[in-house]
């Protein structure tokens, strides 16, 4: 008899959050599809709306900045936390430990809507500052008069980023926040079913986020762009790489029989970008070749580019190291975890599922 594994088709909880239909293509946040809001929306106002059910009106979008922007400095405990890590712990690992930190102080049961500014506030500070430690820079503190996207490649980088990379991350860190019961998000939520906090629960999620399975950087895709290196070069590679038999990275989807609208998000705002940086125009070039080439070696198989395509394309365009790859996803799915965790905790009832004994008996 067949292994009962992975909880395949269990529903685990009903959920007013989101909605991922594979079979039609659909992704919707409360009530609104993510890839209008990816592009038309900024992060905050995104956040907003999956923690609360509603868009914010301006003076609640003012308000919700403000309290993000407050929130965004380490305390002094942290960063002493932050310089004692060995080195060779991967960024990953590091988030995890220094969330689980916050343990305790206003991160008590019930989780709350300031725990969850103060958590989707703080990730970004935590990355930058071990980026910047690790590499040997100095420290950059967090700039007010920055919105959250752009204020997070600020502290990376030290400079003010331009507009159209601000844009482009956005837009992904949007389509990021949020997939329904993926594994981290299902790991945060049994956390918190047992009254647990939600910095433990989120520092949980973190953990199953950082496996390969799960939130693993896409740089496959990076290599293949580097590989191919100019749009002239575009045709040829990719031709030889099918006539091989290869698979090109960032095209197809096992859950999505049809355009990932992830990706199609993706697509339209690095399409509006294109110009503005040689990356985005390879980006734009190398897809459309590929979905036509796909089209001719493997006719009827409806193989598009998937979300991974344009995240590692947005992610080379504005220069983000592969290392930071995996923290830039978690920066963005904080917020789902935050949303489905004032959720549970409004049905919360502990997680306890069942397990079929297959093991001998006692003689
Ligand atoms: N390049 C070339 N051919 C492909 C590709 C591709 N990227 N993807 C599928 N095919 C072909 C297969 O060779 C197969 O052809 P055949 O019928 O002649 O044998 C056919 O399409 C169906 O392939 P399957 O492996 O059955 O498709 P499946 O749904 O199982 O695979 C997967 C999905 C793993 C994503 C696949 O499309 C792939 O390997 N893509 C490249 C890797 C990638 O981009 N991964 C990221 C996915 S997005 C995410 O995880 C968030």
């Amino acid at each position: 008899m067949a292994k009962v594994t992975g909880l395949d088709g269990i529903v685990a909880a009903d959920t007013d959050i989101s909605l991922v239909d594979g079979t039609q293509g659909h992704l919707v946040y409360r009530g609104f599809w993510a890839k209008d809001l990816a592009v038309q929306y900024e992060y905050e106002e995104v956040a907003y709306l999956l923690c609360n059910g509603v868009l914010p009106d301006q003076a609640q979008n003012q308000q919700f900045t403000k309290n993000l922007t407050e929130s965004r400095q380490l305390p002094e405990a942290l960063k002493r936390l932050l310089d004692i890590i060995p080195r060779e712990m991967p960024i990953m690992g590091v988030l995890q430990t220094a969330i689980a930190m916050l343990s305790g102080g206003i991160f008590i049961w019930p989780p709350t809507k300031e725990q969850a500014i103060r958590i989707t506030a703080i990730l970004p500070t935590i990355i930058a500052y071990r980026y910047r430690m690790q590499n040997g820079l100095s420290v950059i503190e967090p700039k007010p008069e920055l919105g959250h996207t752009a204020n997070f490649l600020y502290m990376l980088t030290g400079e003010l980023p331009k507009p159209a990379h601000v844009k482009a991350l956005g837009a992904y860190l949007i389509l990021g926040m949020e997939h329904g019961m993926n594994a981290s998000t299902f790991a945060s939520r049994v956390v918190l079913s047992t009254q647990s906090d939600m910095a433990s629960a989120i520092s949980a999620a973190i953990g199953a986020m950082k496996g390969p399975l799960h939130g693993g950087a896409p740089t496959e895709v990076i290599a293949m762009l580097d590989a191919i290196g100019s749009k002239e070069h575009a045709e040829p590679w990719i031709r030889e790489s099918l006539e091989r038999g290869d698979r090109l990275m960032g095209f197809g989807h096992r859950i999505y029989k049809t355009k990932d609208p992830r990706a199609e998000a993706l697509r339209e705002v690095t399409e509006a970008l294109s110009g503005n940086d040689p990356w985005f125009d390879l980006a734009v070039h190398v897809e459309k070749t590929a979905v036509r080439l796909l089209a001719e070696y493997k006719p009827g198989r409806h193989l598009y580019a998937n979300v991974e395509f344009f995240a590692a394309s947005i992610m080379r365009a504005i220069a983000l190291p592969t290392e930071l790859f995996t923290p830039t996803f978690t920066a963005a799915r904080v917020v789902g975890w935050s949303a489905h965790l004032l959720e549970q905790a409004e049905v919360n009832r502990i997680f306890r599922p069942q397990s079929v004994y297959t093991g001998p008996m006692p003689g």
